[in-house]
């Protein structure tokens, strides 16, 4: 029997549908609220909130758990490489060796940029933040890959393909030309992680070598970003997306959301917050007692989640890499230890019990990519990488949708109630 929900305002009742979602969560069905009732719902931040159906990812946040596809996070960052998982992520399905050889070879063949773009580079400051770049230089990816109203299942594989790719070649290439290097090209001899490390690591003076370890743990890194439902990124996506708008405009939408300190940017505000720490003596107890203060740039960086009241499982798999790639001869870092008394220290505090405060995916990550030498600056970038599948699995599911709608949210009207223009003589 279908559920569902009495709701009564003054004398009269009306019935709401409850939707059931595969892994049983529910949710009262709202969409004919107005129509029947006059009312709209206010949810300040989206929190209680369905925006869409969607099959690509599952999140248990009282549980901490976060799967793909159907696929748990840890097994993914265990087995799986970054491209097999976007593969998941796009298709649903894990690929055959023919396909994902088939989708490598997409990436690799659209990793260039059409060379125009690379004058570009040169007209922003040396100090620019490389987000910044990103989004605008995705944006002019429109004016030099025009998509066709209508492409084919081949040339759609190859314009979601080739996205992934080239931000991740504007990332090295934004780089290079940040430090005054000359760019170095992708290589097709590399597979995607390398081929990142080596257009920002090598130059013509220099080759790149590393530790396979440390290429495994940005992998995971990448791999464990691909996705996270309907995050402030992702939906930005998903509303920019519904109005049709160019997907090169839609991917830099998301890029931008994304740049926020309360969303991918808090990787970059971890680190800086660790320094401070670092630099005034503190062992984390100081700090993580101002936290508690709960405001602005006080919080504890890289703790608490929307979703998540209970450890991130994407923080547990980082933290056990912080612990192998930083014990690794010649490489060891003083803020790894802050970061480990901060969370001893905040996780025996009732403040953040209370509240369910955990490390979250940005608490760790950071310290991965300083070991690899990822620039800090350059830390959301990555992370833009990673969640590149993500954003287009969404984009792709929703236009294959039916009865796609724009998105369009209502508002409580607060301001002045009506009055009558005053010339500016009477004012
Ligand atoms: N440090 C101190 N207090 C916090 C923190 C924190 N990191 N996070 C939340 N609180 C407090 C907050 O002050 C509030 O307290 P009270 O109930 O007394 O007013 C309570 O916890 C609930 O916080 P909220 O802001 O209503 O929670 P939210 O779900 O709207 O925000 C969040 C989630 C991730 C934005 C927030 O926890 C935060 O700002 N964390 C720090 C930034 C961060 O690490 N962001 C990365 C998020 S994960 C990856 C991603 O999305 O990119």
């Amino acid at each position: 029997m279908d559920e569902s929900a009495i709701l009564r305002v003054g004398d009269n009742e009306y019935s709401l549908p409850i939707l059931t979602g595969s892994e049983g969560e529910k949710a009262l069905d709202i969409s004919n609220l107005r129509k029947d009732t006059g009312l709209i719902t206010y949810d300040n931040g989206f929190g209680n909130t369905g925006s869409c159906r969607s099959a690509i990812t599952f999140i248990d946040g009282e549980k901490g758990i976060l799967r793909y596809r159907g696929y748990d996070i840890d097994e993914l960052a265990e087995h799986s490489s970054f491209v097999e998982t976007a593969y998941l992520l796009l298709y649903g399905v894990l690929p055959t060796s023919e396909e994902l050889r088939q989708f490598s070879r997409v990436l690799n063949e659209s990793s260039l940029i059409h060379e125009d773009m690379h004058h570009f580079f040169t007209g922003f400051p040396r100090t620019a933040h490389p987000m910044g770049i990103l989004s605008t230089m995705v944006a002019s990816l429109a004016a030099f890959y025009p998509i066709p109203d209508e492409p084919t299942t081949e040339e759609e594989q190859y314009i979601l393909g080739s996205l992934i790719s080239q931000v991740r070649t504007i990332a090295a290439f934004s780089y290079k030309k940040s430090i005054g290097d000359p760019i170095v090209y992708p290589s097709i001899h590399c597979r995607f992680v390398e081929n990142f490390m080596n257009m920002m690591f090598s130059s013509p003076v220099k080759e790149y070598r590393t530790d396979p370890d440390l290429l495994r743990a940005v992998e995971v890194f990448l791999i464990l970003h691909a996705d996270h439902e309907q995050n402030c990124s992702t939906s930005t996506v998903r509303m920019t997306g519904s109005s049709l708008a160019n997907l090169y405009a839609v991917v830099s939408a998301g890029i931008s959301a994304l740049w926020g300190k309360r969303h991918g940017g808090a990787n970059q505000a971890v680190i800086e917050m660790l320094q401070r720490i670092h630099q005034s003596g503190d062992d984390g107890r100081k700090f993580s007692e101002q936290a508690k203060s709960g405001k602005g740039s006080e919080r504890l960086m890289g703790f608490g989640h929307r979703v998540y009241k209970n450890y991130d499982p994407r923080a547990t798999v980082l933290k056990k890499i912080c612990h192998r790639v930083l014990n690794k001869d010649g490489v060891s870092d003083p803020l790894f230890d802050i970061a480990l008394r901060l969370e001893e220290a905040a996780l025996s505090e009732d403040y953040f019990l209370k509240r369910n405060l955990y490390p979250n995916v940005d608490f760790y990550s950071g310290l991965i990519l300083r070991a690899v030498g990822i620039p800090q600056d350059m830390f959301t970038v990555l992370f833009t990488i990673g969640r590149m599948p993500g954003w287009l699995a969404r984009w792709r599911e929703m236009h294959l949708e039916p009865g796609l709608r724009i998105a369009r949210p209502r508002q409580i009207y607060t301001g002045e109630n009506k009055r009558n223009y005053v010339p500016i003589k009477d004012r």
